[in-house]
């Protein structure tokens, strides 16, 4: 990552009438949470079947255990690195229109970020899978698992979107939106792997948004619609970049 790449990022931003940022689980590895794919990620430790929506439903004291190690014990630790934070105070100093992030470990809103899509959803909540009953994730009984509703008796579930689960259609419309109506897209720490999110920052190049990318290494991004690809880890990225922006 060379300074004036950096240096002419900052200026592309400060010049920008309505810049997004996309991120992936990448910017959340610095706050010790590690990435779905690539060496010492999630899937080559555990199996992903447990967030199939069928097998959850099917054998949700198989999955639960799983998903309370994964994203209640250890993911509940994590706090919010550089890049969350300098995201947000570009939020607050106007520079930055939205998140539109994958992850579901509320890290950006921890941060101080307000207009957050959570295009996958969020841990923080847990519903039932058959009545209104919800409950955050702090307040939630994990002594017994699986979770069950103490109102109907149905399956509690994080209200993260599990594999074979539709996309909350809010979140997909206002990032679809925002997306055609950026004139420069941050991409941050996403392979670009996984459909539908990849679509949010190939709509926004469509519309002729300058596409800046911050990953140490390349994605399905790289090489198609990158402009700018500052190679380097979000936290240390944004810091360098925050000494141009204020
Ligand atoms: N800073 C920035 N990027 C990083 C860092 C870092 N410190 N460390 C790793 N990365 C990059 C990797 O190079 C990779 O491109 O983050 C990306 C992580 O890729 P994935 O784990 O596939 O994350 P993501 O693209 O968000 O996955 C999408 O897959 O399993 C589903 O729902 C899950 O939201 C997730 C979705």
């Amino acid at each position: 990552m060379d300074e004036s790449s950096v240096k002419k990022a900052a200026e592309i931003i400060l010049s920008a009438k309505s810049c997004i940022a996309f991120t992936g689980a990448g910017v959340s590895v610095e706050s010790g949470i590690p990435p779905f794919r690539g060496e010492n990620s999630l899937w080559n430790r555990y199996d992903p079947k447990v967030l199939d929506l069928n097998f959850f439903k099917a054998s949700p004291e198989v999955s639960w255990p799983v998903i309370k190690e994964i994203f209640y014990d250890f993911f509940g630790l994590a706090k919010p690195n550089k890049a969350h934070k300098v995201l947000a105070r570009m939020e607050q100093a106007g520079m930055l229109k939205c998140v539109v992030t994958q992850n579901i470990d509320n890290l950006h809103q921890d941060a101080g970020s307000k207009e957050v899509y959570e295009f996958h959803g969020n841990l923080q909540r847990i519903i039932c899978t058959r009545c209104d009953y919800r409950v955050m994730a702090p307040d939630a009984d994990f002594s017994k698992l699986p979770l069950m509703c103490p109102k109907c008796g149905g399956l509690l579930k994080p209200d993260f979107v599990f594999f074979g689960e539709q996309i909350p259609v809010e979140a997909y419309e206002k990032s679809v939106v925002a997306a055609r109506q950026a004139d420069v897209c941050l991409i941050v720490g996403s392979t670009g792997e996984v459909m539908p999110a990849a679509i949010i920052p190939s709509e926004a190049k469509r519309n002729k948004a300058v596409v800046i990318e911050i990953n140490p290494d390349e994605s399905h991004f790289t090489g198609n619609i990158t402009d700018i690809h500052l190679k380097g880890k979000a936290g240390e990225v944004f810091s360098e970049l925050e000494k141009f922006l204020f």
